[in-house]
């Protein structure tokens, strides 16, 4: 197979309707092509309005229904004006994908109270926002036939499961983001019948992300410290989100998906594999000669 063949029916989300924020370019833009391409209609949502033609250009090259709507997540206003340009002009919505972010590098001590804060709003504060405009369209709706909510997919990082250099604004509204995932999934799952998951990538290539944060030498130098010796591309994470937004989900709830290859377990080899078994063998016999438990030694 193919890196870009999916390995999912076509028809696995035909009829649904997605809103993608930070769809025009990287991750998002790959979500939401490889939605259109599995059966939805496609809404995204970006700050630039030549990004965001740029994007509705492509994914109608490609047969999707695309819409492009310029917005920032931050305003509350704009959250709720795509939300309702989106249903007004696809008749529902079904799928809402929170993929805007900001980052950018900063030592703590280089970065101001305003960086902080302003990377929580984009992250943290509109995800939040973008869930809170949407949640009417979404909940499901017996009344109408509809006994199943919709669905939200929160993108994460795996910066805060451990601690990255210069990432501390993107850990601390990343984990926020994976709070909200389990928070809305709990409330929102139980009251609205919605599922509400997350995915979190490592270093994808074809991202500003990885543009802005990956130095060049990262790239070549991926084979040495990688578990699966490369890093991911845009295509893992869209399968991931199909995943996750398709039947093959539907009891998965609450749960952030780690998309990177075992990156964030990464520990250098401190001792070469083949010194390992006799180093061991050495410490027990030690042990046994002195007639102790090798953990008091
Ligand atoms: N290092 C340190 N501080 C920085 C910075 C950097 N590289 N870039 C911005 N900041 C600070 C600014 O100095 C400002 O704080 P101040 O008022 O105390 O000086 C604050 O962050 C806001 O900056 P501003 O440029 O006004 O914000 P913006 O709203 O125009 O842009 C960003 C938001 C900074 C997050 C911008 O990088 C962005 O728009 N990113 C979206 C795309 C992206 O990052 N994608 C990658 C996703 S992984």
């Amino acid at each position: 197979m193919k890196m870009s063949e999916s390995p999912f029916k076509g028809d696995i989300l035909k009829g649904k309707v997605a809103l993608i924020t930070g769809g025009g370019s990287g991750i998002g833009f790959e979500i939401s092509a490889q939605f259109g391409i599995h059966g939805a209609s496609v809404a995204i949502m970006g700050r630039r309005r030549q990004v965001l033609d740029f994007g509705v250009s492509e994914l109608r090259s490609k047969g999707i229904q695309a819409i492009g709507l310029e917005g920032d997540v931050r305003k509350r206003e704009d959250a709720a004006r795509v939300v309702e340009t989106t249903v007004k002009h696809f008749g529902k919505l079904d799928i809402l994908v929170n993929g805007a972010a900001g980052n950018f590098l900063a030592s703590p001590e280089n970065l101001s109270p305003n960086g902080f804060r302003t990377v929580i709003e984009i992250d943290s504060v509109g995800t939040f926002t973008m869930c809170h405009e949407a949640l009417k369209y979404l909940k499901a709706m017996p009344e109408k036939g509809l006994s199943t909510g919709g669905f939200v997919l929160n993108i994460s990082a795996n910066l805060h499961y451990t601690a990255s250099w210069y990432q501390i604004h993107v850990s601390a509204a990343k984990a926020a983001v994976d709070s909200i995932t389990r928070s809305l999934a709990l409330e929102w799952g139980t009251d609205y019948n919605i599922r509400v998951n997350g995915i979190a990538p490592g270093p994808i290539e074809g991202t500003p992300g990885f543009q802005k944060l990956a130095p060049e030498e990262m790239k070549s130098k991926a084979k040495e410290y990688m578990p699966l010796y490369r890093t991911g591309e845009r295509w893992d994470i869209a399968m991931a989100a199909l995943y996750l937004a398709s039947d093959a989900g539907k009891y998965i709830n609450g749960c952030t998906m780690i998309v990177d290859g075992g990156f964030w377990l990464s520990r250098p080899r401190y001792i070469p594999k083949e010194d390992v078994k006799e180093l061991s063998r050495v410490v027990e016999k030690k042990s046994r000669m002195v007639g102790l438990p090798s953990s008091k030694l």
